[in-house]
């Protein structure tokens, strides 16, 4: 493994996230107001070309898990061709080349991400009921994201191996009477259902009280299937993963509010414009984007990259953080702690 993806922490990083749009067609309750994020000039995001680019730098220096995310990443246009490119890398290292998406319009592009080398999905669902959906992500299409669903199940079962997750925000009041549902579909279907704690972002509204701990989840499951057992995790995973025993599928619990995982943490990320962000949770980032457009000291381009990428990584945080630490960023933004109590 390059030394260069290696941190202070001396954890590696081949896990890379690369968001490819800012935009989406939907406005859920906890990412966005109605009138959807500011958006970057179209002049700063990134080029096809030039995600490629980094993509493959990446690649060579030890990533082997590329993840596309947004925004809603199916809705750029050159999406396709756009991971013909990072699927080619395969011959390089790259081992998983991922999607996070809210499935509106994915099943008319699966055949061809398949094709080109797509290996996991992650959809986002919050709910199984149809006007719940458009209550949480203001918008219609339930029936849209469930054919995406029904599509990569029906691909599987003829041979495909897609691993497929659902991404469940859990708002109290809002969707929590749900979650014995969506365990239920992992009775018979393959599909891993992830829990995840509703996190505080810029002007998401949040508050403790819609907050729904991991805890609580557990003992509601329990309650109806007291059989419920941990499974291992795998090493950086971010969920902790329990089966009822019998299923076919998993389920799993994202706990960033309540216990980090950043000791295990393995993820870079690419911002759609541009920049190399280490830590979700840490505000530094660089601008690589700006390396590949003006180059600069005379550098070749890759030089001057790698060094950006390696001063990153060595003020990357998270040394003193454990799975006992409240609050995966409790000591990064001291303020969210006050909020909290
Ligand atoms: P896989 O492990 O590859 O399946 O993907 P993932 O869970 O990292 O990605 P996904 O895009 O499905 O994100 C699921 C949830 O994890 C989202 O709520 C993210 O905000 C959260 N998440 C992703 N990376 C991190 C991280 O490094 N730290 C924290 N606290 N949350 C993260
Ligand atoms: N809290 C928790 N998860 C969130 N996501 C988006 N906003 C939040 C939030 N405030 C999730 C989405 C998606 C994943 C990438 O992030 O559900 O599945
Ligand atoms: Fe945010 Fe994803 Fe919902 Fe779009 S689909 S509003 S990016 S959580």
């Amino acid at each position: 493994f390059s030394e260069f993806l290696t941190d202070t922490f001396n954890r590696q990083h081949d896990y890379l996230r690369i968001s490819i749009t800012e935009r989406c067609n939907l406005r859920c309750l906890y990412c966005m107001p109605e009138e959807g994020v500011p958006l970057s000039p179209q002049s700063h995001m990134l080029t096809s070309p030039e995600i490629y680019y980094l993509a493959s730098l990446f690649v060579s220096q030890g990533v082997t898990k590329i993840r596309l995310t947004g925004g809603e990443p199916t809705i750029r246009k050159d999406i396709i061709p756009l991971m013909q490119s990072i699927g080619s890398l395969r011959s390089k290292g790259l081992r998983e080349l991922a999607l996070t998406t809210n499935a509106i319009s994915l099943h008319r592009k699966l055949d061809s991400m398949v094709e080109a080398g797509l290996t996991g999905v992650n959809i986002s669902l919050d709910t199984l009921d149809p006007f719940q959906f458009q209550l949480m992500t203001r918008r219609n299409g339930f029936e849209a994201v469930k054919k995406s669903i029904d599509k990569i199940l029906e691909m599987n079962r003829l041979g495909a191996n897609i691993r497929l997750k659902i991404n469940c925000v859990v708002m109290r009041g809002l969707n929590d009477r749900e979650i014995l549902p969506f365990v239920e579909l992992g009775r018979e279907q393959d599909i891993e259902v992830r829990f995840i704690e509703y996190m505080p972002f810029d002007g998401n509204k949040w508050s403790k009280g819609k907050m729904f701990p991991y805890q609580e989840m557990l003992d509601r499951i329990r309650s109806k299937y007291p059989t419920l057992e941990k499974v291992q995790d795998h090493k950086n995973d971010t969920s902790k993963t329990y089966r009822v025993p019998g299923f076919v599928g998993k389920m799993g619990f994202i706990t960033s509010m309540t216990h980090n995982f950043c000791g295990t943490c393995n993820r870079l990320r690419i911002t759609g414009d541009g920049n190399l962000k280490v830590c979700l949770f840490g505000n530094s980032e660089v601008s690589l984007r700006d390396i590949l457009r003006e180059g600069n000291d005379g550098l070749p381009i890759d030089e001057e990259a790698f060094q950006t990428i390696k001063q990153a990584e060595m003020n990357r945080l998270g040394e003193s953080f454990n799975d006992d630490t409240p609050l995966g960023w409790g000591k990064r933004e001291e303020g969210l702690l006050d909020i909290i109590g």
